[in-house]
């Protein structure tokens, strides 16, 4: 059974195992004392407002994305899994998953590195492009020689609606915390062979407690006000010595910069 709640699925197909990982969290022992992840605190869109909703057709959340050019959403590969142009919106500024407020656009084109497979996780990139320009401000994001951002104990910031614990329930309100970032070696003795440093970061606690978790994938790690990383998995949210992964994004900053750079085709009239 040994990883599986290792949370590399989307948010909807994790609820299908619920049962299971509810049955281990209820065994006293099996791990510490719930902590909230994304530890942090509430926020808003306001505050942060290249942070975006991914949402189904219904505007159901079920990942994040990050704004990096009007019409350029920046998100994880494994949150495009099985979806459409037409079964995704993207919803900027909108503080709460419950929220009507906020623009909400429609997407015209999905790229999903050619790279991503379910299997090692890695390439867990993907850019959406909007149907229309988003009226918020997007962020800037790494370039590829940036690689200094990921020095071990730099301060990063995580943003999202999910989970605040593990096999919790999903925030109402967009919440932040900052997290360090991990060296490649310590995450390399957290997960052996699915760390693949080339292609992931990873940013937590030692003690855990502060983390990312389900329905957070695809959002933000931002390191020195630059999106440096993607949310994309971790064992479990928030344990100690288990630190959450990211898409090492300065390896992927060329291949999503040809993204942007790309205009839709012209739409039939
Ligand atoms: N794969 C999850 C998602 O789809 C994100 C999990 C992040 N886990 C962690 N421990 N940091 O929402």
């Amino acid at each position: 059974m040994s990883g599986f709640v290792r949370a590399r699925g989307t948010f909807a197909a994790l609820a299908t195992a619920g049962a299971a990982v509810t049955a281990l969290l209820a065994a006293p022992s099996a791990v510490a004392a719930p902590q909230p992840v994304v530890g942090g605190s509430t926020t808003t869109t306001g505050a942060y407002p290249f942070v975006m909703q991914i949402t189904d057709a219904s505007q159901n959340q079920f990942c994040g994305g990050t704004l990096v050019s009007p019409t350029k959403v920046v998100t994880a590969a494994h949150c495009m899994a099985g979806e459409t142009p037409r079964s995704v919106r993207v919803v900027g500024g909108r503080t709460y998953r419950n929220g009507t407020d906020g623009t909400v656009v429609r997407v015209d084109r999905i790229w999903v590195h050619p790279g991503y497979t379910r299997v090692t996780d890695g390439d867990d990139v993907a850019v959406l492009t909007l149907s229309a320009p988003m009226p918020h401000t997007p962020v800037k994001y790494v370039s590829s020689s940036d690689t200094s951002v990921y020095a071990a104990g730099t301060t990063a910031r995580v943003l999202g609606w999910g989970t605040t614990r593990e096999n919790g329930a999903a925030s109402q309100q967009l919440r932040t915390a900052t997290v360090p970032v991990v060296s490649d070696a310590s995450c390399r003795g957290s997960y052996g062979s699915g760390f693949v440093a080339s292609d992931m970061v990873c940013a937590g606690l030692a003690s855990g407690g502060v983390d990312t978790c389900q329905g957070d994938s695809g959002g933000p790690l931002v390191i020195g006000g630059v999106l440096a990383g993607i949310t994309s998995w971790g064992e479990g949210c928030a344990r100690a010595g288990q630190p959450g992964v990211y898409s090492r994004l300065t390896t992927f900053s060329g291949l999503v910069a040809a993204q942007v750079a790309s205009q839709p085709r012209a739409r039939d009239t």
